[in-house]
Order: structure tokens, then sequence, then C-alpha cells
């Protein structure tokens, strides 16, 4: 029927989402008729967020630390017991870590891990047997440019995304025939807190941005990516016309890996 809203009647979790890229999913989700659990640290930033958002959304807010198992386990029971069902799982919270390597601590790196990657697999594994209540649905897993080249000073964050880019794909493999599709979203230069530098400068307002990303046209849509260019293709990823779609990873970065 046209008209129809594409997550009618389904529910969602979107982690890491007071704020940024998870925030523009889960209001893309929601606006598309989905109900959705925010789990976040932030709770009251969360609240806030959406606290403007239309009356006959269906969301809640509720605080999840991604690296605390029980606090996971949780979220999820918490979310099919308000909604009545899960069908959709985004796994967006990470942090950034862009220590220098001679100052970089194992435990840093650890800390970063379990952030970005054992909590993919956590939350997935929580989920899972909710979403099979209901024969089936979608996992998205929001991962990095960063995830599929190196660089400098990005030893866990860029450890961690590459692993969530092939545990996208083994989860791929292992939840197909509970009728679940896992698939990722790469995001290139996407203006959200993250951009900004520990000592509050914004990355895309370097000189290095300006000048070898725009103005070499290294971006070839010669501008950073806005929070919800990624909510478009998060939607596709969590909607029924991704059915044939599953253990791939899609770079939503203006172009950027499209050139050398
Ligand atoms: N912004 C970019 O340029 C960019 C580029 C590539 C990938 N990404 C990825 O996109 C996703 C969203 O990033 P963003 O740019 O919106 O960042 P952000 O810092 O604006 O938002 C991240 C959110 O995750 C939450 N979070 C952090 N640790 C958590 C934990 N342990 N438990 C629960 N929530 C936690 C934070 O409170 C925050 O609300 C991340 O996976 C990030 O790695 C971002």
């Amino acid at each position: 029927m046209s008209g129809e809203k594409r997550l009618a009647g389904r529910a969602a979790i979107v982690t890491g989402a007071a704020r940024g890229i998870g925030l523009a999913i889960a209001g893309r989700l929601a606006r598309e008729g989905a109900s959705v659990m925010i789990g976040d640290l932030d709770v009251e930033v969360a609240a806030q967020a959406v606290a403007d958002w239309d009356d006959d959304l269906s969301v809640a807010v509720h605080g999840l630390d991604v690296t605390k198992e029980e606090q996971v386990a949780e979220v999820v029971a918490t979310a099919e017991e308000r909604f009545g069902r899960l069908d959709i799982l985004v796994n967006n919270a990470a942090i950034l870590d862009m220590t220098a390597y001679e100052d970089l601590s194992l435990e840093a790196f650890h800390r970063v891990l379990s952030v970005n990657l054992d909590s993919v697999l956590t939350m997935t594994r929580a989920a899972v047997p909710a979403i099979e209540r209901v024969g089936g649905g979608r996992i998205l897993n929001i991962a990095s440019i960063m995830g599929l080249r190196g660089a400098k000073d990005a030893i866990p964050y860029s450890t961690a995304k590459g692993g969530v880019i092939n545990l996208t794909r083994c989860l791929a493999c292992e939840l197909a025939a509970k009728g679940i599709t896992v698939n990722g979203i790469a995001p290139g230069f996407i203006d959200t807190r993250m951009a900004r530098t520990p000592d509050g400068a914004h990355e895309h307002e370097t000189e290095l941005f300006q000048q070898f990303y725009l103005g070499h046209e290294k971006i070839p849509l010669v501008r950073a990516g806005l929070p919800d260019d990624v909510a478009g293709p998060a939607l596709f990823f969590c909607s029924d016309d991704s059915r044939y779609v599953t253990g791939q990873t899609l770079l939503v970065d203006g172009g950027l890996s499209a050139t050398f």
C-alpha cells in the first residue's frame, strides 16, 4: 500500500544513539514506523535529543554501557518487553582513540576493542534469541573506513573497526539460517562529536582536511558527511529492501575510497 511506513510494526535497538550517527539512525527508523530503544551511557543527552521528536513516534531511552554484559542483557529484555518484540539491532556505540604508537598501552588497546568490537558480539548474542522469536530480522554494525585502511595513531580504533567488518561477515554466515541478515556501514568523515580532537579542534576545519580532502577533491562529493547521510543507507539495511544482502559493508564516505 502506498504511503505505508517501511518499518511499521517493527522494533529496534540502536546503541550509542544519544547523539551523532546513532541518533540520526534512531530517528530515521522511528519515522519509518519502528519502535526504537536508544541505549547509551548518556541517558540525559539522549532524553533531551528525543524530547522534541513528534509525539506519534515510539521511542524509549535506556542507560547502557555496551561493555557490561548484564546491561546488554537488560536493554534487550527491556526492549522486547516494552515493544512486545525485537526485529532490528544497530551496533553503533564506539569511542575514538588516536593515541600515538609510542604511548599506547595494552590496557588502552583492550579498552577500545572492548567498546568497539567485543560489544558487537555481546549485543548480537543477547539480541538474537529475541529476533529469532519474530522469525528473523536485521543486524547493522557501524564500522569505519578506518577499518579498511591503516593510519598513524589509529592502532586500537582501526583494528577494532577492521574486526567489525569481518565479524559482520562471520555473523552473516552464522545467523542466515535464523533469517537474520547482518550488514555493516563504514562511514567516512562525518560531522559529529567524534570529529573533534581532544583539544576541542574540529577535524574538518584543519588545513589538512580543507586542502587535501576538499581542495584536491580526495572526497569527490567535496564535503564532510552529516549524520543523516548515514541514516538513509542504514534504513535500507534495516528494511525488507535488503533481504537478499548479508555480510556486506557499504562505504558511506562521499566517494573517498573510490579515488587515490
Ligand atoms: N563521525 C565520524 O566521522 C565516523 C566515521 C566513521 C565511523 N564512525 C562510527 O560511527 C559510530 C557513531 O559515531 P559518532 O560519530 O556518532 O560518535 P559520537 O561520539 O557522536 O557518538 C557515539 C555515542 O556512543 C556512545 N557510547 C560510547 N561508549 C559507549 C558505551 N560503552 N556504551 C554505550 N554507549 C556508548 C556515546 O555516549 C555517544 O552517544 C561509531 O561506531 C563510530 O566509530 C564515525
